[in-house]
Order: C-alpha cells, then sequence, then structure tokens
C-alpha cells in the first residue's frame, strides 16, 4: 500500500488534532471526513479549543480533495477509505466503530472504548470477527515519558513499585467549544472520570496488571446527572503489591494550567513527571533526565496514529501499545470506580 487513505468522523478538538498530524506523515492522505456540523464540512474549526495544544483554529482546514458526508455511516461504506477514525462524542463511539469493523475497515477510535459495560459487550463481539486492525486512542500509553518509563520499569530498570500515584486536573471544559457543551451532559460523557482520569486507570492497568478492587471517592460539582467530576481512587493491588492511588478532575478555576503527572516511587528509584520535568531520582543520590527521541512526532498522539498508520501499510498486526484486552480491562476498572463513588464502597472488578 503506498498511502494509507483515512476517513475521519468528526472534527472536533480531537478530529483537528488527528486531521493536522496526518497531514504531516508521509504515508497518510485524509479523503474524507464526516461530521454533522455543516461549518465543519467547510473546514472552519474557529470554535475547537482543546486542554493541550496551540494551533491557530481561526484558520480552516484545506479540504480540497476530501470527500464530506454529514452521516458517519456513508464515509464507512466510501471505497476509498482504509482507516476508519472515530472522533465523535463518546456515546456515538460505539455504532461507528461496531459498523466500520463490519464493513471490514481499519478502525481508530478515540478514548473512551464507549460510554457504557453493555456497549462495550457489542464492540467486544465486533472485535472478535473483525479483518481489519483496532486500536482506541488510549494516548498515554504511547506518550513518550510515560512510554519511557513503562518500557524501563518492564525491563527491570527500576526494580518493583512501590508507591504509584498519578494526578491528571484541568479546569472545567464547559469553556472548551465541544460540540453542544457535551463534556457537561454527565450522561453523554460521564464526567472527568470517563474523560480523564479514565488515561490514569488505564495507564495502571496496563503498567501494573488487573488491580483486584477499587475504592473510589468522588465529587460532582459541574455535570448533569450526578456524573463524577473530581475524584480520588485506591487500586487494590493486595497487601504485598503497590499502593497505588490516582486523583482526576475538571473542577478547577479557569486559568489554573492543565497538569498531567505521576511520581513512582520504586526499590531503586523515585521516577517523577511533574513541574521539574521527567526526573528519575536514583537512590544512590544521582539525579537522571532522560533524553528521549521523539522526532517530529512530540506527543502520545502523533506516536499512536504514526505506528497504525505504519502497521496498515505493512499490513503488521499492531502490538506496541495495547490490545483490545487490555484496553477493556482498563475501562471495566473505571466503571468499578464509578459504582464505587456512587455507593461509598470498595468494588471488586469482574473482568
Ligand atoms: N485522547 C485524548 O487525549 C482526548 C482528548 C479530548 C477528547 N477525546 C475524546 O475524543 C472524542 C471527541 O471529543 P472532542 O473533544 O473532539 O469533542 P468535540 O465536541 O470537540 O468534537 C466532536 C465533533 O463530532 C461531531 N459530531 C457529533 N456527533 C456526531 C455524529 N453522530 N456523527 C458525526 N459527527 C458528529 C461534532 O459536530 C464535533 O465536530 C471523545 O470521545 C473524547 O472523549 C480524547
Amino acid at each position: 500500500m503506498s498511502k494509507v487513505r483515512i476517513g475521519i468522523i468528526g472534527l472536533g478538538f480531537m478530529g483537528s488534532t488527528h486531521f493536522r498530524i496526518y497531514r504531516s506523515l508521509p504515508n497518510a492522505e485524509i479523503v474524507a471526513l464526516a461530521d454533522v456540523d455543516p461549518a465543519k464540512r467547510k473546514g472552519d474549526i474557529s470554535s475547537v479549543n482543546g486542554n493541550i495544544g496551540n494551533d491557530d483554529n481561526s484558520i480552516p482546514l484545506d479540504l480540497t480533495g476530501v470527500a464530506t458526508y454529514e452521516n458517519g455511516f456513508d464515509l464507512i461504506n466510501d471505497p476509498n477509505v482504509d482507516v476508519v477514525d472515530v472522533c465523535v462524542p463518546t456515546p456515538y463511539h460505539k455504532d461507528y466503530m461496531v459498523a466500520a469493523l463490519k464493513a471490514g475497515k481499519h478502525l481508530f477510535s478515540e478514548k473512551p472504548l464507549c460510554r457504557t459495560l453493555e456497549d462495550a459487550k457489542e464492540i467486544e463481539a465486533a472485535v472478535k470477527d473483525a479483518k481489519g486492525f483496532i486500536n482506541i486512542g488510549m494516548c498515554v500509553r504511547a506518550w513518550p515519558e510515560y512510554d519511557n518509563f513503562y518500557r524501563r520499569f518492564h525491563a527491570g530498570e527500576f526494580g518493583k513499585a512501590l508507591i504509584v500515584d498519578f494526578r491528571r486536573l484541568s479546569r472545567d471544559v464547559s469553556f472548551s467549544g465541544a460540540w453542544e457543551n457535551w463534556f457537561m451532559d454527565g450522561k453523554r460523557a460521564g464526567g472527568a472520570l470517563l474523560d480523564m482520569h479514565l488515561h490514569d486507570t488505564d495507564f495502571i492497568t496496563y503498567l501494573l496488571g488487573r488491580p483486584q478492587a477499587v475504592s473510589s471517592f468522588g465529587r460532582s460539582v459541574y455535570s448533569s446527572d450526578g456524573a463524577i467530576d473530581h475524584l480520588v481512587t485506591t487500586y487494590d493491588y493486595g497487601t504485598d503489591g503497590p499502593l497505588v492511588t490516582a486523583t482526576g478532575g475538571w473542577t478547577s478555576a479557569y486559568d489554573v494550567p492543565f497538569e498531567m503527572s505521576f511520581q513512582i516511587i520504586c526499590e531503586k528509584a523515585t521516577v517523577r513527571f511533574m513541574s521539574e520535568g521527567y526526573k528519575v531520582y536514583w537512590n544512590d543520590k544521582r539525579v537522571e533526565t532522560p533524553v528521549i527521541e521523539v522526532g517530529n512526532l512530540p506527543t502520545g498522539w502523533h506516536q499512536e496514529l504514526s505506528y497504525f498508520v505504519e502497521c496498515v501499510q505493512n499490513n503488521v498486526k499492531p502490538d506496541r501499545y495495547q490490545n483490545f484486552q487490555s484496553v477493556l480491562d482498563g475501562f471495566k476498572v473505571v466503571m468499578a470506580e464509578e459504582k464505587s463513588c456512587k455507593t461509598n464502597q470498595k468494588v471488586t472488578v469482574e473482568y
């Protein structure tokens, strides 16, 4: 295959981020776009505003040569499309994902996997019969510092994990220009719990394996339907395992900067990704600042998309960052956290 032909469904914050990344990849070509919003179908993304990245969205995207559709199912049926990339709000992932897999397309879909455990079951069944490759946008797994830690930790460099803490905090996202302000609609977005904190839950499950249970404490502040806007979770890895916690939320005042950070204390070193950058503080008092070569792929979004396109181009099943089961596991853990917040009880995760 010369260039991989991409169709993007949903041109909001994530769709436009993906659009720009594909345009920068030599082996990808955007051939189709679907969006319910007519302005987006003309490339007008002036309403879009996200938590990372500072592109000038007042300049319309150039859609010359790109077929545009109002309905994402028409894009899925477009024979020119090799990869369907689903970037619509969370509750609409499932139907597009299942249709794309049934149509034999390769599928990249944004996180979270979907909105409910019932949706996840349907997707799981479609994945079993799928001919195309699949990747869910759990971009933190591919984020350079997180990926560097993951690989060095699993190579045994730092010894066993003892105390693990992740944080992901944003101002409220009602400013974001999102379509129909859907992030604040708890039924659709699932609060900060499902939309943001899931990244850390997923990374913890990927890094350390399946926790047995979770104890979560949360508050609903802005979202409708009692969805959790801020929470703290302890992940149960048994009394001999590490003490693992994560905090996530989108409740801070408007001018507070976005924070994604971790501190992981291991037997031989403490590794931090925080305001001081990414550092390894060795127990023997050396302080290391790892140099990570990212070339022109600075974020996890760039890394995951470029890798997926390369796999499709070379017909190699993608396995560097994920398999479907591991994504499903992380989703089940975050759903258990939701239940724990709502019931005020420790919840055993059912895998
Ligand atoms: N990986 C990440 O770091 C990250 C960051 C932000 C958002 N996301 C995820 O990406 C997805 C999209 O979020 P966003 O921030 O881009 O939202 P957004 O509101 O900015 O964009 C959604 C776009 O989808 C379009 N749309 C809505 N319903 C549609 C439908 N049925 N068919 C076709 N188009 C439709 C809207 O017009 C809009 O252009 C969500 O699932 C979100 O959780 C991931």
